[in-house]
């Protein structure tokens, strides 16, 4: 079943009615002001920090669900009132449909012959969101139509403002311009904040309300407010308690008239000493001309189209022609527009996430960057040098550093000793990308201590002996608090309910889990150092990288190899994980997919056998399952892993992130068809029949789907922020259809499905734009290339002059 439908050519998700399974979202925003919207209109902003620059109040797992941050009313003048977004009020709608596009989202319905069309956006270079109104009437006769506004200000702190009630419901301030009807929220400002919200409509303001309590009535939720039911507002100046924003506009509408009311939210900074106008009265100049410049339409309108501009620009790096819509659906719109929303947010804020308990991942957005850096180069350098800054002397690194402070995150520490290793990871992808060797030069400090800069190839040395500095027994990297899998918590030992494993510390002698995944990993990672030695001025170098991975690679295969497959780890004991030997936990996926990437095991027949083993025991019709068997009960030598219910989340869940690794290695090794099957199985779009199974928006992609324990087996959560998004990208665009940059220029190696007749492609790279046109001949994958006319040697087309801005090239598969 499905609740809408993609318009491809316009790069919307169309939602035809309101009561989807979930709240299915889109962010608005991309520098610093970021908005979450839902289908009806829900959802949340901040400015940088969703805990710390919080503008609206959001209640997680509250009933009914996704009711608070924004919302609007109308009403007739005898007394009748809907949303015209549906939620809150929920009046049956007579059409709705929610469009949501490129950094906008539009949510049309109508009512009693009063249509409604809302279009939230935030502009390009600004700190504020635009919801422009548009109402017509379409009865035969004259209208008089109310149209409220309501936001829900959060008290700036999200995570005070859901627990600190004692001071929160006394510290609340606001002020209302009367004369313009812009209120302003600056609960705090008096004291240490310089920053304050506005809330502006473009119509005459015929009231308004700020305390919470008086615009809803006693008792009374967001869907029945008294000041709505009555039609009018209190005129209310929020003292503590709840503020809030709400405005009263008083229209009437001929047959046919339209009318548009733009409402503005805001994010404003004063400097310090300029934070008055009066004692202790806001000095508003600024806020005001940011206000009064976007109050005009066609100012908007082109708003609008710079927004959609930018959207094509990036969108224009890479767009494929294949014969499977859903792969250009993904490659073309979606899945890079879910990089970049992982790129702005890591993991901190989507639904699932709640903006307060986590910072930026270090490993999450390393691995976002191996998307990413095709779509903005030089914001991708600057995320490197921020997350390098966060590693420690020692080369480990923090877990998660904050947004807005770029500091590391000390309440969850370090001790993840996969993490730095994707650093190496994300500098190859960038390098590679732009051949910018520049940044390997460029400073960086560790812990973010003046003084202790050094460049960041220095940083990627230091994290690569990170691991080589810390063995175990079997000569394998010990695993820390945890590797990718932060669940597999192999020396926590954690008996105590509600204790975090996240941040339980490690107890005893650390020195004795091993991860195979992690070994796996370095393999991968002193690989790409070797190359990015070999180019860029250091080849003397490379020697030892290639060494230190076949050294790696040598133990793997001895100490790591169970017979049929990789094993997981050693744990504190010295006991097998992810073992034949094993009852439960027997096979799990990471090691399979880490360590063919890697290149171990492909001449030997390992890879293919671990492969083997993925498709006969972890793949299912919904994706492919992070381990079997599932764990039945708790294992205090494992950790949280086994802490979830069968089928759920690490504990033999669908965790997609894992997926395109096998989906990699099932290309390394020619297999196009199961590549692309195991594509197929989680790619959203595809999935979109089966909503009502999927039950997450069929635009992105999921971090989970429930498993076959699962009681909800094919059932999707947290959907957004997932390390899937970057991952299933690199899988198809590079591996799949093959087209992927190197040091020496564009790789064009496709891995496609013996059935497809070829694609086109357009890849622009290094400032060049490649035309690609993929023609099967034969059922294999040997390639030949013909670059503007020319046949060469290789799969690499070379970088052409400077001057040569379009490169025509014919692959012929057989
Ligand atoms: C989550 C985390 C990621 C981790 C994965 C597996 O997606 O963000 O860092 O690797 O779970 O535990
Ligand atoms: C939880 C999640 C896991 C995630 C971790 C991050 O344990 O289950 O997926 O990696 O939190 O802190």
């Amino acid at each position: 079943m499905r609740y809408g439908r993609f318009d491809d050519g316009a790069h919307e998700y169309v939602i035809e009615r309101p009561d989807t399974p979930l709240p299915w979202i889109n962010y608005l925003g991309q520098e610093e002001f970021f908005s979450l919207i839902s289908n009806t209109g829900g959802g949340y902003c901040f400015y940088r920090d969703a805990r710390l620059r919080r503008l609206l109040r959001y209640r997680y797992n509250s009933a009914p669900t996704d009711v608070g941050g924004r919302a609007l009313y109308l009403r007739l003048a005898d007394g009748e009132f809907w949303s015209p977004t549906w939620q809150p009020v929920r009046r049956a709608l007579q059409a709705y449909e929610c469009r949501h596009g490129m950094g906008y989202s539009r949510i049309s319905s109508t009512y009693r012959g009063v249509s409604a069309a809302v279009t939230y956006f935030v502009p390009l270079g600004q700190t504020l969101e635009v919801w422009r109104v548009k109402l017509a009437n379409r009865n035969a006769r004259p209208i008089d139509l109310q149209l409220f506004s309501l936001v829900e200000f959060c008290l700036w702190d999200a995570w005070d403002d859901q627990t600190n009630f004692q001071r929160n419901y006394s510290i609340g301030e606001v002020e209302v311009d009367s004369g313009t009807g812009v209120i302003y929220h600056k609960t705090e400002y008096r004291e240490r904040r310089n920053h304050f919200a506005y809330f502006a409509c473009s119509a005459p303001v015929a009231g308004f309300d700020t305390q919470r309590e008086a615009f809803l009535g006693a008792y009374r939720g967001l869907d029945r407010p008294m000041a709505v039911e009555e039609g009018r507002c209190r005129g209310t100046v929020a003292h503590g308690w709840a503020p809030i924003g709400a405005h009263q506009v008083e229209l009437t509408l001929g047959s046919g008239d339209e009318r548009e009311v733009i409402f503005l939210l805001g994010y404003a900074e004063n400097p310090p000493e300029d934070k008055f106008s009066a004692p202790n009265k806001l000095n508003t100049a600024r806020a005001r001309a940011t206000i009064a410049a976007h109050f005009d339409s066609s100012g908007l309108d082109a708003v609008l189209d710079d927004l959609h501009a930018h959207w094509e620009r990036l969108l224009g790096v890479y767009q494929v022609g294949t014969p499977d819509e859903h792969v250009n659906r993904m490659v073309n719109v979606w899945n890079p527009y879910q990089v970049v929303a992982t790129f702005n947010l890591s993991r901190s804020a989507s639904l699932f996430e709640s903006g307060i308990g986590r910072g930026m991942g270090f490993r999450d957005s390393n691995q976002d960057l191996l998307a990413f850096v095709q779509l903005a180069p030089p914001l991708a350098r600057q995320r490197l040098l921020d997350l390098a800054a966060t590693q420690l002397p020692n080369g480990g690194a923090y877990h998660q550093y904050q947004p807005l402070t770029k500091r590391g995150n000390d309440a969850v520490g370090s001790g993840f000793n996969d993490d730095p290793l994707w650093l190496v990871l994300a500098v190859s992808a960038y390098l590679k990308e732009s051949g910018d060797g520049s940044v390997l030069e460029a400073l960086a400090p560790y812990d973010n201590a003046p003084g202790s800069e050094t460049p960041l190839y220095e940083h990627l040395q230091r994290a690569l002996r990170y691991t080589l500095e810390r063995l175990g027994p079997h000569g394998l990297p010990q695993i820390g608090h945890a590797d990718w899998n932060d669940c597999l918590n192999l020396n926590c030992f954690s008996s105590e309910p509600g204790e975090s494993f996240q941040t339980h510390s490690d107890q005893g002698d650390t020195t004795k889990a091993e991860s195979v995944f992690i070994a796996g990993l370095f393999v991968l990672a002193a690989r790409e150092m070797a190359e990015i030695s070999r180019h860029f001025e250091r080849a003397e170098e490379a020697e030892g990288y290639i060494k230190a991975a076949d050294a790696m690679a040598q133990v793997t295969m001895q100490r790591g190899w169970d017979g049929e497959w990789f094993l997981r780890a050693y744990d504190r004991m010295g006991a097998k994980v992810g073992s034949r030997e094993c009852s439960e936990g027997r096979v799990f996926i990471e090691p399979q997919g880490m360590c063919a990437m890697a290149g171990i095991g492909l001449d030997d027949g390992r890879a293919q056998s671990a492969l083997a083993a993925v498709r006969q025991h972890l793949a299912t019709p919904h994706g492919l399952i992070l381990q079997q068997p599932a764990y039945s009960r708790y294992y205090l030598n494992l950790g949280e892993i086994s802490s979830y219910p069968p089928g759920y989340k690490e504990n033999a869940g669908i965790f997609c992130h894992t997926n395109p690794w096998i989906m990699i290695a099932e290309a390394m090794l020619g297999h196009g068809d199961q590549a692309h099957d195991y594509y197929t199985r989680i790619n959203p779009s595809a999935r979109e029949a089966i909503s009502e199974v999927h039950r997450c928006e069929p635009y992105v992609y999921a971090q989970m789907i429930a498993g076959r324990d699962a009681a909800t087996h094919g059932e999707a959560k947290n959907s957004w922020l997932t390390g899937t998004a970057a991952w299933n990208y690199v899988a198809v665009s590079q591996w799949i259809l093959g087209i992927r940059p190197t040091f020496t220029g564009l790789q064009v190696s496709p891995v496609i499905p013996t059935h497809w007749p070829g694609f086109s492609a357009t890849r622009i790279f290094r400032g060049a734009t490649y035309h690609v046109d993929v023609r099967r001949k034969g059922p294999g994958n040997a390639v030949s290339l013909e670059v503007d006319g020319q046949p060469i040697q290789g799969s690499i087309v070379p970088l052409p002059a400077a001057s040569q801005l379009e490169v025509r090239v014919v692959a012929t598969i057989c």
